[in-house]
């Protein structure tokens, strides 16, 4: 089999960490490293808690890196309301025993996409954009070499962070309008999907029964993680965001979505960070400019934690 090879960047958070999860657990994917990036918390946080993920799936000699400590213009902003201050609260775990790559992470994505042959590496973020931009900024070659990008960010419809903006692109927008406009083949999974992908009681208590370490470590982190967006939602669970990136890239048949163009707000005293989906397709398109992005709008999420819950029964 061959297997396809991912860097996964990320700012963890319990649902990077699963997302990191799924991705280890994965056979038909190959993990050539886990950068780092602040978001949800600081990065000496996501780093350390990147480092405690790799510890709990096992043996895994995937390299760590740790990347940006602030977005590319702009102070950062985090999310501790919603992940709480660990960044990975819901359970306590034992501190790493390894620590990071020296390599920083805008290299090491350099190096390894320009190491393999073209078309080869998938660049999933799963958090700010700012690694990523870094690395095309260092190499202008690297948006056209990558075999594509799977992000999770952005929002056709209502944003979480503000009215008009999705996190992952509110926290850095000059980072992610270098990444919509590199010319990469990019996938982006927004809110409108991850809103369907709902940790209700039933998906956590599969998961938990699994009976195993991770199962009931991942059980906890998902307890602790769905409160704020229950209360803020009135759903009956949370969406778990950032591991629907990792299983786009494993199972596109449970997705659909629409080529359309995508553009960044990086100004708008309401819109900062708002992706604006040009989402009318073909001669209806308002904003006139070609598709950059395939934008997904549908998941099929009873086989998505079906297929989720099996994986992290393998480690
Ligand atoms: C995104 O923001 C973060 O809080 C999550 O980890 C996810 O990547 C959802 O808006
Ligand atoms: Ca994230």
């Amino acid at each position: 089999m061959q297997r396809r090879k991912i860097i996964l960047d990320c700012d963890p958070g319990q649902d990077d960490a699963v997302a990191m999860l799924l991705a280890l657990a994965s056979p038909e994917l190959d993990v050539l490293g886990v950068s780092t990036v602040a978001g949800n918390v600081p990065l000496p946080l996501t780093k350390q808690n990147a480092l405690v993920v790799r510890e709990l799936a096992g043996p895994a000699d995937v390299p760590i890196l740790a990347g940006a400590e602030r977005p590319l213009r702009r102070a950062l902003v985090t999310a501790e309301e919603v992940h709480g201050a660990s960044g990975l609260d819901g359970v306590d775990l034992p501190p790493p025993h390894r620590t990071v790559d020296p390599r920083p992470a805008a290299a090491f994505i350099v190096e390894q996409v320009m190491a393999h042959p073209p078309g080869t590496v998938t660049l999933v973020p799963v958090g700010p954009l700012t690694n990523v931009a870094e690395a095309m900024r260092q190499e202008p070659r690297l948006a056209r070499r990558l075999r594509g990008i799977v992000l999770m960010g952005g929002a056709i419809g209502v944003g979480n962070t503000t009215p008009a903006a999705e996190f992952n692109i509110f926290v850095d927008p000059e980072a992610a309008a270098i990444v919509f406009a590199s010319g990469a083949d990019l996938t982006m999974l927004p809110l409108d999907a991850t809103h369907q992908a709902i940790t209700t009681d039933e998906r956590i208590a599969a998961i938990r029964a699994l009976g195993t370490r991770v199962g009931r470590v991942v059980a906890s982190w998902l307890a602790f993680y769905r409160r704020h967006d229950m209360d803020r939602y009135g759903m009956p669970g949370g969406p778990l965001h950032d591991p629907c990136a990792v299983a786009y890239v494993l199972w596109p048949e449970l997705f659909s979505g629409r080529f359309c163009h995508v553009a960044i707000e990086t100004e708008g005293k309401l819109t900062l960070g708002r992706t604006v989906v040009d989402w009318w397709p073909n001669k209806a398109k308002p904003s006139g400019a070609e598709p950059n992005c395939m934008v997904i709008d549908r998941i099929d999420a009873d086989a998505f934690f079906r297929r989720l819950t099996e994986r992290l029964g393998r480690l």
